[in-house]
This record gives structure tokens, C-alpha cells and sequence, in this order.
């Protein structure tokens, strides 16, 4: 068996964590570039057809995959890193609080645009690539698509924000204490 020392730089997450984490992050910052375009478009943009199928189905798939880490997170919970002991309070609880909001907002986004998508009265459903339709199981109601549709967009831009936060902060400590304690980026890479 392998002694862990959680906490101590050298001990790294999971590979399959490591994995998925980088997969999550291009799928997502993609999801939120493709939303932003596509709804800056005319409605009758030829790239209609193609950006807003798409970006429902891979949404899905971002939701799934936010169960998978999550499901990972459960079963390797005793050998993932601690926070380093040389980090301040302050940066302790604003990374565990990055975390834990990172985690809600990849479950909760999805689910909002899956509502928005599943309200309106003529839509054109949801696909998720071998399945034409994701069955729709919300009741049809324009003023639920209206009230889902702002969420989601609230949603979205506000996991944005907590990704900057979450970037600049890795690169904060990867630029102040390269190699050191605090310099969290090889336990992801
Ligand atoms: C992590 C997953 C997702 C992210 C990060 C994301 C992000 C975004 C963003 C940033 C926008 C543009 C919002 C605006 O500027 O008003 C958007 C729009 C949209 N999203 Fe998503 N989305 C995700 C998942 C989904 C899913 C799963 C669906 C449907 C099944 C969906 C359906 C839509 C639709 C239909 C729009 C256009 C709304 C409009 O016309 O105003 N999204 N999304
Ligand atoms: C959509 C984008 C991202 C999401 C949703 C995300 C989410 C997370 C989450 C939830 C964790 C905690 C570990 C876990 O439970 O999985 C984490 C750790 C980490 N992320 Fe991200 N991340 C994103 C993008 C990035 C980017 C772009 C970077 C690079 C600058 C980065 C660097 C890291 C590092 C270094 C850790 C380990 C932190 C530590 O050990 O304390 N992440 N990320």
C-alpha cells in the first residue's frame, strides 16, 4: 500500500480527478463561449442550427460529468490533498469556498438550461448525441421559460467569475511560490 501524505507538496490528486478536472474545464469555458455567441446572433444565423443543439448536448454531458467528479470525489475522499498548512486563513476559505461553489454551479447550471429548454412551448428539445430527444419532463409555460432562461444566464456568468477567481488564484501561488508549498498546480497536472 502507498503511504499518502495529504497536505505535503508532491502528493497529487487522483488520475482519473486530474483528468476530468481539465476535461470539465475546456467542455465548460467552452459551453460559456458558445452561449455567449450564439444568443449575440440573429435568430435566423445560419450557426443556429448547429451552436444551439450542440451546446445543449455537450451542457448534458457537463452535467454528467459533474456527477462523475463528484461520485470520485466521494469514493477518494481519505487520499485527496488538504489545503497546505502554510496557506493564510483567508486563502483556506476563499479556496475551499471557490471549490464548494464550483461544484454547485457545474450541477446547477446545466439543470437550469435544461429547464429553459424543457418549458418552452415550441422548442426544438434536447438531444445528447445517440438520443434525438431527452424526454421533457417539465410542464410547458413561456413565463417558466422566461424566469429559467434569466437563471441560466446568472448561473453561467457567475461560475465565470468563480473560475477567474479559481485561476487566479492557482497562478497567484504559482507565480509568488513556484515549487513551494502553496503552488498548487502540480497536484492537478
Ligand atoms: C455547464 C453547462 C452550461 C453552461 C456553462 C452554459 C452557459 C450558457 C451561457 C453563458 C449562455 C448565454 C447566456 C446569455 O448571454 O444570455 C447560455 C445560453 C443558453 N443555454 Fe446554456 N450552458 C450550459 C448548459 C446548458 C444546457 C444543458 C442547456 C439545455 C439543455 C442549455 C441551453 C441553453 C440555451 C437554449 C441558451 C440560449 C438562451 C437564450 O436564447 O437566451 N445550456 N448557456
Ligand atoms: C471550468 C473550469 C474549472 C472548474 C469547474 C474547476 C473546478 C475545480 C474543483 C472543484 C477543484 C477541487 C478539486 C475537486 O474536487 O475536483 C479544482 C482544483 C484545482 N483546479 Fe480547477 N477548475 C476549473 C478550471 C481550472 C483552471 C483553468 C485551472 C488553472 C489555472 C485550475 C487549477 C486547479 C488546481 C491547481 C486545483 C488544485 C487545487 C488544490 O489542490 O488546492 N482549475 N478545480
Amino acid at each position: 500500500m502507498t503511504a499518502t501524505f495529504p497536505g505535503r507538496p508532491g502528493v497529487k490528486y487522483p488520475v482519473s480527478m486530474r483528468i476530468l478536472h481539465w476535461l470539465r474545464a475546456v467542455l465548460i469555458l467552452g459551453l460559456i463561449a458558445c452561449g455567449w455567441y450564439m444568443t449575440g446572433r440573429a435568430e435566423d444565423d445560419p450557426t443556429a442550427g448547429i451552436l444551439y443543439p450542440n451546446h445543449k448536448q455537450f451542457g448534458v454531458l457537463a452535467w454528467l460529468l459533474a456527477l462523475v467528479q463528484l461520485t470520485l470525489r466521494w469514493r477518494y475522499s481519505a487520499r485527496l490533498p488538504h489545503a497546505p498548512e502554510a496557506l493564510k486563513r483567508w486563502e483556506k476559505w476563499l479556496s475551499h469556498g471557490c471549490h464548494r461553489l464550483l461544484i454547485a454551479l457545474t450541477l446547477i447550471t446545466p439543470m437550469l438550461g435544461y429547464a429553459m429548454s424543457s418549458s418552452i412551448t415550441d422548442g426544438d428539445g434536447v438531444p445528447f448525441f445517440f438520443l434525438s430527444h431527452v424526454p421533457e419532463i417539465l410542464p410547458k409555460s413561456d413565463d417558466a421559460f422566461a424566469v429559467f432562461q434569466a437563471l441560466h444566464g446568472y448561473s453561467a456568468y457567475l461560475l465565470l467569475a468563480v473560475i477567474a477567481l479559481h485561476m487566479a488564484g492557482t497562478l497567484k501561488h504559482r507565480l509568488q511560490d513556484k515549487g513551494g508549498e502553496t503552488d498548487v498546480l502540480p497536484r492537478m497536472l
